[in-house]
């Protein structure tokens, strides 16, 4: 299982109320021995003006001094490394920060050589260039008014879109990469992997009717457009293959897996590359769009599992630094069922930090909001699932020393949602992850056996075999606020979301309790 470190907020070395990397380097032991993940996915930490909280990189290759220093970076992924952690990074690639030397000299002129790094194009009568809007709002153009030209930007102004269609670029970028595969990063989180490639001939979107669906959530102002024309146009996946095969000289260890915001599933899927010659996995969202029932979630389920093509493997998330915390968005007793779920699914889990907690969103009032998306438009903003690490009681949770200010307001949830009250709780959230994590270390069917949903399932009862060659087990999931019994066939408990304790023998039928999820080995 790879767990999702989001560095500015897991823990403060030096009390400035920003989180750092000594920080993480501090919590190896809980993340390696106490919860039990195999890998991390730390979000940047790359020297940055911080106006997407690092998602706008000045240097690629250096630790901005918020976070520590590259031998920081390094002492990380040594110690990570030494507990048999794989480490894998963000691979900013779509853009830079506004502030990158590559921008600042392409700014500069007209005819300076590195112009084309980036998208410059003339106005349309006074106004940007086309009618493409930034996946935050606003139009996805500015203005530059020194050298009277527009340059395009998919997020913020400060983000100016690299130009992948420039071959130095792309040298460029390779550069980066492989700077940190040789400082021993496992791999790469390839950061909006689907929005370098628009239309070259800049076509403007077409207004969307007002009942047009959303795969996903509110977007605000980009859901006013059916995105035809700005993202994915065909090239992007040459831009993908290169970027494989420059990784591939490091051996077959190092894993890449992009941030793919689609929901066509044959069009997520062809990011795998025909003879998987792209991404070793586009990043699976599904479960987040799903609403949170039994039959959307199978139907779900199937349906990634069907589209993964044949030799392919996937990845399950329920959380992320983009999203509303997982335990504000499921019913109360839910998380239980979410993570037996998200843990027992065919493919590679991704937690989110804090969600093995139960962390909820956190209501950040305007005046402390720092998230340039949405502001104070609460639907919109992401400060409130990227609040501070909760790892004990008292008013800093242990997240910054007692006089540190943290960045973000710390969860009003954090004196009974933390890591050491929890782990002195046995039914606690955090105990049911580690005994989670624990079985599927042990289970070759829960961690590579094949999925069947199985026939118990219903309107309110999720329930699936995993196989492998030694061993089957059925995966039951009661979402009803009534007990069930069900026919699975005989066996054995070996775990209950609900009691640690659950060991009973499964003869002519499996009781559930409400709310309960259960693994049963059949053999
Ligand atoms: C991705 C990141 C998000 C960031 C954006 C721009 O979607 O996950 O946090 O704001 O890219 O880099």
């Amino acid at each position: 299982m790879f767990y999702q470190v989001y560095p500015l907020s897991f823990k403060d070395s030096d009390g400035d109320g920003y989180g750092d990397l000594p920080g993480v380097t501090s919590k190896l032991d809980y993340l390696s021995n106490v919860l039990g993940v195999d890998a991390l996915w730390v979000s940047p930490f790359y020297s940055s003006p911080m106006t997407d909280w690092g998602y706008d990189i000045s240097d690629h290759r250096d630790v901005d001094p918020l976070f520590g220093t590259l031998v920081d970076a390094r002492t990380l992924i040594d110690e990570a490394h030494q507990r048999g952690l794989r480490v894998i990074v963000d691979y900013v690639m779509n853009h830079t920060s506004n502030l990158h030397p590559w921008f600042v000299e392409s700014r500069s002129s007209r005819d300076n050589p590195k112009r084309d790094w980036y998208v410059w194009r003339d106005g349309r009568d006074g106004g940007p260039p086309n009618n493409w809007v930034s996946v935050f709002s606003g139009p996805a153009w500015s203005e530059d008014e020194e050298t009277g030209q527009w340059y395009r930007h998919t997020y913020l102004p400060t983000q100016p879109d690299l130009n992948w269609r420039n071959p130095e670029v792309v040298e460029a970028m390779m550069d980066v990469g492989r700077f940190w595969l040789e400082l021993g990063v496992d791999g790469f989180r390839v950061d909006a992997a689907h929005q370098m490639m628009k239309d070259p001939k800049e076509r403007d979107n077409p207004p969307a009717p007002p009942d047009y669906p959303r795969p996903y959530k509110d977007m605000g102002e980009y859901d006013r457009f059916i995105h035809l024309y700005d993202f994915g146009h065909p090239d992007v996946h040459e831009i993908h293959r290169s970027f494989r095969k420059m990784v591939d000289t490091y051996g077959d260890d190092p894993l890449t897996i992009g941030e793919i915001h689609i929901f066509d599933l044959p069009e997520w899927a062809s990011y795998y590359g025909e003879s998987f010659d792209q991404l070793h996995m586009p990043f699976n969202f599904q479960l987040m769009a799903t609403e949170w029932s039994v039959p959307a979630l199978r139907a779900t389920i199937e349906s990634v599992l069907w589209n993964v093509p044949v030799g392919g493997w996937t990845n399950w998330t329920l959380g992320n630094h983009d999203e509303l915390r997982l335990a504000s968005r499921v019913p109360p007793g839910h998380e239980r069922l979410a993570a037996l779920l998200l843990l027992s699914l065919r493919g590679t889990p991704f937690l989110y930090y804090g969600d093995e907690l139960g962390m909820r969103q956190t209501f950040v009032p305007s005046e402390q909001s720092r998230d340039p998306w949405g502001g104070n438009v609460e639907w919109l903003s992401r400060d409130g699932a990227r609040t501070p690490m909760q790892w004990e009681p008292g008013p800093r949770a242990g997240f910054t020393s007692p006089d540190g200010e943290p960045w973000l307001p710390i969860g009003p949830d954090h004196e009974t949602l933390n890591v050491q009250t929890e782990l002195d709780d046995p039914s606690s959230l955090l105990n049911l992850y580690r005994r989670l994590l624990a079985l599927r270390r042990e289970s070759m069917a829960l961690r590579v056996g094949s999925f069947l949903s199985h026939p118990a399932s219903s309107e309110t009862v999720l329930a699936y075999r995993r196989e492998s060659d030694t061993e089957t087990v059925t995966v039951v999931l009661n979402f009803a606020f009534e007990g069930q019994t069900l026919s699975v066939g005989s066996g054995k408990v070996v775990f209950s979301t609900l009691d640690p304790e659950r060991a009973d023998p499964v003869k002519n039928g499996l009781e559930l309790a409400p709310l309960e999820g259960v693994v049963v080995a059949h053999r």
